[in-house]
């Protein structure tokens, strides 16, 4: 049986992600020593090959005091205030490439934190873009604490702030978008005065989006990305709800081609950090089982009829 084989037209590098790695690959082309704060993004392939090229990856600003002078680049996921002014502060030359849109999160949180609102950021508290969010909010807020952090309904329910204390609510960008309206409802039935800013990023909407659809019209869906990529991670979960036979894979070989005998429409996405090469080589060996498939259909068909059937298959592949 042939394949159908729809690959998710949003696969792959976001904006943020794409300009944050070639910001990286520009400044090796230029000769420069580069160090990047945490791995540039959440993909094995790419980190290594980067590491090939002489980049290192800094855990602790503290590193810089001792390192040769160079390039430090802030990933796309953005850093703290306080930690962007240490990064700052051992005369390397510095690259921001925090995401325009995790940039305009910091201004918002700075602002209207710094107006004396609460700010609550849906999302994971320890995924460090919510960390450098956190960072940017400033401490005047009733209560002596400037933010909250909500990541599922238990906690939305429990959240208890003075009753006249004003709201800002954001959101981690690559969260879910209808788990983050479910929780701004609970939080707006407890009577705050509310501010809500959809931070949530279209390209991971969008992405999720056609993920969800791709899924649902597929037999088996393929989800690729870094194991510790929480935006794959999402994916996966939602793929999974609406098709059983969904496989979350990093790279081809982790992918078993005889599972997919059985199915007629596959369908294939990835996560934000997955470089296109990785998602053109699962769909180009998926394709090539399809003709393989196909070359096995016609000698079925042909041994149901007679029997030199594997000459005349063979025959017309060695003549291509
Ligand atoms: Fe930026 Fe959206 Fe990507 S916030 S890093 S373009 S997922």
């Amino acid at each position: 049986m042939l394949l159908n084989i729809n690959v998710a037209k949003t696969a792959g590098f976001c904006f943020g992600v794409k300009r944050a790695v070639d910001l990286v690959y520009n400044e090796v082309q230029n000769g420069s020593k580069v160090y990047t704060y945490g791995p540039i993004i959440h993909n094995e392939e790419v980190v290594s090959d980067l590491a090939n090229k002489g980049v290192k990856v800094i855990e602790d600003p503290e590193e810089l005091k001792t390192l040769p002078a160079g390039t430090i680049i802030i990933r796309s996921h953005g850093v703290s205030k306080e930690l962007q002014e240490k990064l700052s502060s051992y005369g390397h030359k510095i690259i921001d490439a925090t995401c325009p849109y995790v940039k305009k999160i910091h201004r918002a949180v700075s602002e209207k934190s710094g107006s004396g609102q609460h700010i609550i950021i849906i999302g994971n508290q320890s995924h460090p873009e919510v960390q450098g969010i956190i960072g940017w909010c400033q401490t005047i807020s009733q209560d002596g604490t400037s933010y909250t952090v909500i990541e599922n309904e238990e906690e939305a329910k429990a959240l208890n702030l003075p009753q006249d204390e004003k709201i800002c609510i954001v959101s981690q960008t690559t969260f879910n978008y209808k788990k983050f309206q479910d929780l701004v409802e609970i939080i707006s039935k407890k009577g705050y005065d509310i501010f809500v800013l959809n931070t949530i990023c279209n390209a991971t909407e969008e992405r999720q989006t056609e993920a969800y659809q791709l899924a649902k019209q597929s037999d088996a869906m393929i989800v690729i990305g870094g194991k510790q990529s929480s935006n794959t991670r999402k994916l996966y979960d939602i793929c999974k709800k609406e098709c059983e036979n969904t496989y979350y894979i990093q790279q081809l070989k982790d992918l078993d081609l005889n599972e997919f005998k059985s199915y007629r429409n596959v369908g294939i996405t990835a996560g934000a950090s997955t470089p296109n090469n990785i998602i053109k080589e699962v769909h180009t060996v998926m394709s090539e089982k399809s003709f393989e498939q196909l070359l096995e259909e016609e000698k079925v068909v042909k041994i149901n009829n007679g029997d030199v059937v594997e000459g005349i298959v063979l025959g017309v592949k060695d003549d291509e």
